[in-house]
């Protein structure tokens, strides 16, 4: 367990962090700000964790990303970010009022013509992109509905390629991960995500922990081998 005290050591570091190596500009803090008075969740990826997906997809060379789960837009525009002008990104989201915000806030930060906001479940406008041909992506980025890790991540390999990247958010949440919980379905979806990725000889992948203002939690990274 973490205390107070822990939590504040570790909001002040991403604090020292953040403001020297990812301070915002106008459209990340709009971006934020606006979603907030929309009354969406306050889950956006951190700064400094959002500036670690912009740096992975500038090394992957990435042209085509594919995010699953958009909120407000905030991962999308640093991952954007990194894109060329002829890049292209598609964000996922089920719900019509986040998908609103996202495309707002991505319309103010310059990145309307890049991104495509869709609309839907993950699982359906998944389906979609498949039978439209979409793909391969360079990176993907899974941070939607936990339950359905499983189900994100055998679609991030479908829409691959030997070398794409597949990132997945939120998998340790307070070390919930090490433990069976049959009664948290969010859980036991990642923890079938990890026995997923261990065994799919096409994916070699890591996952570490993180602390930072959004407490104590943790991604996995996977590169597909072919
Ligand atoms: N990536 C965002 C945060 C995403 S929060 C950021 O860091 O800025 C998770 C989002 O997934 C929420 O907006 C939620 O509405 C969406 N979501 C939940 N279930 C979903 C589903 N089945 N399909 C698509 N999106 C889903
Ligand atoms: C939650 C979801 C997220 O994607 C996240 O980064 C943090 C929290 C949540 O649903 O509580
Ligand atoms: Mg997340």
């Amino acid at each position: 367990m973490s205390t107070d005290n822990d939590q504040a050591r570790w909001t002040a570091v991403d604090a020292y962090v953040t403001d020297l190596l990812a301070p915002a500009d106008d459209a990340l803090t709009a971006a934020l700000a606006d979603s907030e008075a929309a009354g969406l969740p306050r889950i956006a990826v951190a700064p400094n964790q959002g500036k670690l997906l912009h740096l992975l997809a500038v090394t992957q060379g990435a042209r085509r990303i594919l995010e699953i789960g958009t909120l407000g837009g905030y991962s999308t525009i640093w991952l954007a970010r990194a894109l060329p002008a002829d890049g292209r990104l598609i964000t996922l989201e089920y719900s019509p009022v986040h998908a609103d915000v996202a495309r707002r806030n991505l319309a103010r930060a310059g990145l309307d013509t890049i991104v495509e906001v869709r609309t839907g479940a993950a699982l359906d406008t998944l389906s979609k992109l498949e039978a439209e041909g979409a793909g391969p992506f360079d990176l993907v980025f899974i941070d939607a509905d936990k339950v359905n890790n499983p189900h994100y991540v055998a679609w991030a390999l479908k829409l691959s390629r030997p070398g794409t990247l597949v990132i997945v958010d939120n998998v340790v949440r307070g070390g919930a991960v090490a433990t069976p919980h049959p009664d948290d379905p969010a859980i036991t979806g990642t923890r079938e995500m990890f026995e997923l990725v261990a065994r799919e000889p096409r994916l070699d992948a890591t996952a570490f922990q993180t602390v930072g203002t959004k407490g104590y939690d943790g991604l996995l990274i996977a590169r597909v081998t072919a």
